[in-house]
């Protein structure tokens, strides 16, 4: 579904490639997540899929076709929630509809009211944007990044700023929702335990420029409650993890 070849890439103002040659690929319908310290270029591989950033070199491809000149393949969740703040919240999340085209209003305001209900929302549609909570802007435009029916969702820390039970419900209501359609998702994450719950792999940035993602798959099958989250192999994974992350902060 989405597949790095080689691909290098070097911000203008740093003098050496933060993406070096990365290549690794995710199967149609995974949910994957990438961890690894702070500033050692996850969003950027973000950046580079969705082309806000151009790559100096290699292949992005996404359902086997490279990414150049296309549009609307995926949907992205940036870190900081970027809501226009001149909307109210039924039109920001109406907004990916409009761009797409030919959905209808009724059938637009439908689907955001839907979505927002699922994220906690209900009634919240016609304020604006500052009207609301850290946690709230941010479920609100996680509600925005679903809207779009892209098969392929970049989330970048969506819940990050939420509370630990609005998160862990969240975490349980997305995963019921990957369950159900079946979308490939690519998850950023700080939290090694919620990048377990979720995810049937795990991807660590080992170093930083990014040559390679060392991948770890996640021993709990699918359907999955938090009680697998105290499952021996589950502790196991989380400890390696942990460690792995604390060597890197400290080289
Ligand atoms: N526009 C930019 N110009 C120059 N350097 C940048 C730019 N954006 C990011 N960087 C640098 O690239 C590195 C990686 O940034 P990136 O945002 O990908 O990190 P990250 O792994 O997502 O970090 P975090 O976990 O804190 O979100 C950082 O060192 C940052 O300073
Ligand atoms: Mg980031």
């Amino acid at each position: 579904m989405l597949e790095f070849r080689n691909v290098v890439f070097q911000y203008d103002s740093e003098d050496f490639n933060i993406i070096d040659g990365l290549s690794f690929h995710l199967e149609k319908g995974e949910f994957v997540s990438v961890i690894g310290p702070s500033g050692c270029g996850k969003s950027t591989i973000f950046r580079l899929t969705n082309q806000l950033l151009p790559r100096r070199s290699g292949e992005i491809l996404v359902d086997g076709k490279s990414i150049d000149g296309r549009r609307g393949y995926c949907g992205y969740m940036p870190q900081r929630d970027l809501l226009f703040p001149w909307r109210t919240v039924n039109e920001n999340l109406r907004l990916p509809m409009e761009i797409r085209g030919g959905i209808s209003r009724a059938e637009m305001d439908k689907r955001a009211a839907e979505t927002l209900e699922h994220v906690g929302l209900a009634g919240w549609g016609d304020k604006r944007p500052e009207e609301l909570s850290g946690g709230m802007r941010q479920r609100a435009a996680f509600a925005r990044t679903l809207l779009t029916g892209s098969e392929l969702l970049l989330l970048d820390e969506p819940f990050s700023a939420l509370d630990f039970l609005t998160r862990i419900t969240m975490q349980e209501w997305l995963l019921d929702q990957w369950e159900q359609d079946s979308k490939t998702v690519l998850f950023i994450t700080h939290d090694v335990e919620e990048a377990i719950f979720l995810s049937g792999r795990v991807l660590v940035v080992e170093d930083t420029p990014i040559r390679k993602l060392h991948s770890f798959e996640v021993p709990a099958p699918y359907p999955r409650t938090r009680a697998c989250l105290t499952d021996p192999k589950m502790l196991e994974l989380r400890e390696n993890l942990i460690s792995l992350l604390r060597k890197e902060v400290q080289a």
